[in-house]
């Protein structure tokens, strides 16, 4: 009898940790290095080094930007909560900012150009219903990540305090840089305007003001919490689990086809794709050809792009290997084939990534 139950509890232990093994996430896989790999892996990680690419994985060691007295935690389930859940575009009841940034494609819209208000149902099946839907003329770039771009906000960059077409594109929300914010905080104000945040319904909302409670310490709901909230919930979404990430941080998660695409990438692209999030921070002549308005525009992130489907500032190219092929800068057919393998594999962290419907 009581070999029995030792028989048993040890055949549920070893149950337990072999179905934790299965949903154990990340699984990032490790290879088995010859000496030729490791000699090629630590030279690059050496050559990495100066442009500090590594993405916290705690959300403690972030620098965020903090205006007010918060819980930090509380904070990011409420503009969590305001992301996800249509109180976008007062009076209707269908959009959210996820209707864009879809959560199912790591924040990207993974359709053309993504659609607010004037439109029905999620992610790549969201249709438009009027010629009067809510929608900009350039590909939807993700917020994860944002905690690396401060500044290098929208395609143009023109929500920077600095940038000379900040007033000419911004008068509305001047005021704010008197007060400090640049960047995310900016384009959190900017963004709550242009979708029409309904902030009335913000106030009544009873979950909101419960995590605005935690968050802040009473249930006050405002426009400078709710820009505060988005914040943060756009800084600490972030992508540490990529096998890239890991391998910086010294696991060989790169086969050798990757680690070759990362020595093409560190000599041809890091000058404009840099920042932890390989992009973001960097402007200058398009590629693509448009009518958007804009003399430089900015190197976009690299990672998560197999989420999207959707590449260039105006959704021009529909494979990642041809918007690189646009670029002209006179790869060799292997040196395509290994940068597009990196990309693919090694700039990838589904964990960002949540099913449409929660
Ligand atoms: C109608 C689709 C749509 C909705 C809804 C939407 N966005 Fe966006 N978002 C965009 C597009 C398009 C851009 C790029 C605009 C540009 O560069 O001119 C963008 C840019 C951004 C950026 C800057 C990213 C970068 O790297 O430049 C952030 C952050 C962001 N949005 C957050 C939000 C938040 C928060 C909400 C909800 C209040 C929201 N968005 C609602 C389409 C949308
Ligand atoms: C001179 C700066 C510069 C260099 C060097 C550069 N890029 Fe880019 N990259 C850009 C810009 C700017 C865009 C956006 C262009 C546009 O939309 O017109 C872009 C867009 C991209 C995109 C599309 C991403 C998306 O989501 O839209 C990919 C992929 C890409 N670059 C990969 C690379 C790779 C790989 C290299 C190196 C082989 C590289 N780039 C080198 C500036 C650069």
């Amino acid at each position: 009898m009581k070999n029995n139950k030792i028989i048993l509890s040890f055949a549920l232990i070893f149950g337990i940790i072999t179905l934790m093994s299965f949903y154990s996430f990340p699984q990032n896989k490790e290879y088995r290095y010859t000496k030729a790999h490791r000699v090629l892996a630590d030279s690059l990680r050496k050559s990495a080094e100066p442009y500090n690419l590594i993405i916290a994985e705690n959300y403690q060691d972030l620098d965020l930007t903090v205006r007010m007295e918060i819980d930090t935690l509380w904070a990011y389930y409420a503009g969590d909560f305001i992301f996800n859940n249509p109180l976008v575009t007062i009076g209707q009841g269908f959009t959210s900012c996820a209707s864009c940034h879809n959560r199912a494609k790591a924040g990207f819209a993974g359709i053309r150009f993504g659609y607010g208000k004037g439109a029905t149902g999620v992610g790549e099946w969201r249709q438009k219903f009027t010629e009067l839907v809510d929608s900009q003329k350039v590909a939807t770039p993700t917020h994860v990540n944002s905690i690396y771009s401060k500044n290098g906000v929208l395609w143009d960059g023109s929500l920077n305090c600095e940038s000379p077409l900040f007033l000419e594109k911004h008068s509305d929300i001047a005021g704010l840089c008197n007060k400090g914010y640049n960047g995310i905080e900016l384009q959190a104000a900017k963004g709550s305007k242009v979708h029409n945040l309904d902030f009335e319904r913000c106030k009544k909302e009873p979950i909101l003001k419960q995590y605005f409670k935690l968050a802040f310490g009473d249930t006050l709901v405002n426009k400078d919490r709710i820009v505060q909230a988005i914040v943060v919930k756009e800084q600490i979404d972030r992508t540490p689990f990529t096998p890239f990430n890991q391998f910086l941080m010294g696991k060989n998660t790169l086969n050798m086809s990757e680690l070759r695409g990362l020595r093409v990438f560190l000599g041809k692209c890091i000058s404009c794709h840099n920042s932890p999030a390989l992009g973001n921070n960097h402007y200058s002549e398009k590629i693509a050809k448009s009518d958007f308005k804009a003399d430089k525009i900015k190197a976009p992130t690299l990672i998560n792009l197999p989420f999207d489907g959707f590449y260039m500032h105006n959704s021009s190219e529909k494979t990642i290997k041809n918007a690189i092929r646009a670029h002209q800068l006179g790869l060799t057919k292997k040196e395509l084939t290994d940068i597009n393998n990196f990309i693919r594999n090694a700039l990838v962290d589904a964990t960002v990534v949540e099913s449409a419907y929660r």
